[in-house]
């Protein structure tokens, strides 16, 4: 098990500064940095910090900002491969970054090349390319009327370029369904209201201001709907060594959804025979290996 990070200040040492060979490819530091068990923060620009980790010798390198709330990552827990915040216990790939919880990002996961005793990681162009989750996300938080989930991925998707309009469509769309499926005939007048005057307040006010009316629109029209939020496959690579461990860690945990993210993405890869048996030990494990605790 690797216990966060002894070195978490997000600064480089001095002497330290990132250096780029192009490509995105960027020097971090040595391998000496990042002994076995630990992980170090390295700034690679302004805002910018890579999360390297040090598992039994392999180094794993990621964002070091948690996609919930920021948090350094560093500071976080590493067992089985799985990366678990250490402030509000989101839980994440090492290898892929897929995140397994609900109303949450997935963490960006970098290649990393040693070079002689260097460390070298390609931490990309920071191209916005996460339309498609952080519309997701929009949706978790719309559908669980979490107000920090909506304001987040609102916030995410204008960054990234994403048009207010598209936005829009998506809360039309779950207000739609908000409406039909757990509103009475005159239920959802409010709510459209709400909706229409938060849209027309946002108008005449720019950045931080706007997301804040465009947040509270969303949030006016969030709701349980008759669906269920979509599970989506964690991010490659996931190999059914991997899954199998964490289906076992998760289901001693009675961690349901997580489980199910695994599964689902099982499936997808194409191993949907192995569930059967794993799951057919994992329900009937802890009866046997509590009797045996028992009997000794
Ligand atoms: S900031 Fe990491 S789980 Fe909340």
């Amino acid at each position: 098990m690797l216990v966060g990070a002894l070195e978490v200040d997000s600064t480089p040492e001095k002497g330290h500064i990132p250096m780029s060979a192009g490509n995105g490819w960027i020097r971090v530091g040595t391998l000496a940095d990042v002994p076995p068990g630990e992980s170090r923060a390295v700034k690679i620009s302004e805002g910018r910090s890579v999360a390297l980790f040090n598992v039994d010798g392999r180094i794993h390198a990621t964002d070091n900002q948690c996609p919930h709330m920021g948090f350094p990552l560093t500071r976080g827990v590493v067992k089985d491969g799985v990366l678990t915040c250490d402030w509000h216990g989101r839980s994440f790939d090492l290898e892929g970054g897929g995140c397994f919880n609900y109303e949450c990002d997935d963490l960006e996961t970098f290649p990393v090349d040693i070079r002689g005793d260097e460390l070298w990681v390609q931490a990309g162009d920071a191209t916005y390319r996460r339309r498609d989750q952080h519309l997701q996300l929009l949706w978790e938080g719309l559908l669980s009327g979490d107000s920090w989930t909506i304001s987040k991925a609102t916030a995410l998707l204008l960054s990234g370029g994403v048009s207010e309009h598209d936005i829009v469509q998506l809360v039309l769309r779950h207000l739609g369904r908000h409406v039909a499926s757990e509103q009475d005939a005159g239920g959802g007048g409010n709510i459209v209201s709400l909706l229409v005057s938060g849209l027309e307040v946002g108008r005449r006010y720019d950045g931080e201001d706007r997301l804040m009316a465009l947040s509270l629109a969303g949030r006016a029209a969030s709701g349980r709907a008759s669906e269920r939020l979509e599970v989506i496959t964690l991010p490659p690579p996931v190999r059914w060594e991997q899954i199998d461990g964490w289906v076992r860690m998760f289901s001693r945990n009675m961690q349901d959804f997580r489980i199910e993210r695994c599964l689902h993405t099982a499936r997808e890869n194409g191993q949907e025979s192995h569930i059967f048996k794993l799951l057919f030990e994992c329900a009937v494990a802890p009866y046997f290996l509590g009797f045996a605790r028992n009997v000794a």
